[in-house]
Parts: C-alpha cells; structure tokens; sequence
C-alpha cells in the first residue's frame, strides 16, 4: 500500500503558483488553487513535456509545448492536442505538512 509523502509545508507554495517534487520516483507539480492543493504528474500526456512551467487559465494550466490544456483539480483535457487527462494523485494537509501519495500500484 502506497505511503503518503511529505511534500511542502502550507505556506511554501503562494497562491496560483506551484512546486515540483519528487514522489518515489515521480516528478510531481503541486498548484496552490486559491488554498486548494492539487498534484499531477508533471507530464503532458500529448507528447510527454513537463507541465509545471505553463501558463495558468483560470484554474487549468496550459502546455508550454504545443498548448494543451488540462483542468488542474481533476487532470481532465480542455483543450487538445492531448486526449488523455493528466494523472493526478491524492493530496492531503497534515498538521500543516501537504502530503501526496502515488496509490498507481495498490
Ligand atoms: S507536449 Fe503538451 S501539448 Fe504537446
């Protein structure tokens, strides 16, 4: 059973802006939406580019690559070329500690 992994403290990350972590083995972004934290596989799943440094369109984030578009809370596609959401994975604040787990093989 997947662990869940210290990745930041509240407060690390500022209002609509990220950080890229590792999660074993897995580069993971982490947005802060208006105090809402989300975390997805920092891959686009067109053509594989990181993610993390795209533009932010109110709460999706743009591919800096050839322009896709995702929704940041549940990976979905807005706007092609991709066709295949964004793996996400759970998130959680623990004593003030944002946590994320990669539950891919359980
Ligand atoms: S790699 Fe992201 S849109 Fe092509």
């Amino acid at each position: 059973m997947a662990e869940w992994v210290n990745v930041a403290s509240v407060g690390d990350i500022e209002n609509r802006h990220s950080v890229i972590v590792e999660v074993d083995g897995t580069s993971v972004v982490i947005f802060n939406l208006d105090g809402e934290y989300c975390a997805l596989e920092d891959v686009c799943t067109h053509d594989g580019a990181e993610i993390a440094s795209g533009c932010l369109v109110g709460d999706a984030i743009e591919c800096p690559r050839h322009g896709a578009r995702f929704d940041i809370r549940t990976g979905a596609v807005e706007a092609p070329p991709a066709y295949e959401p964004l793996q996400t994975f759970p998130i959680r604040i623990n004593n003030g500690v944002i946590q994320v787990c990669d539950d891919r093989w359980d």
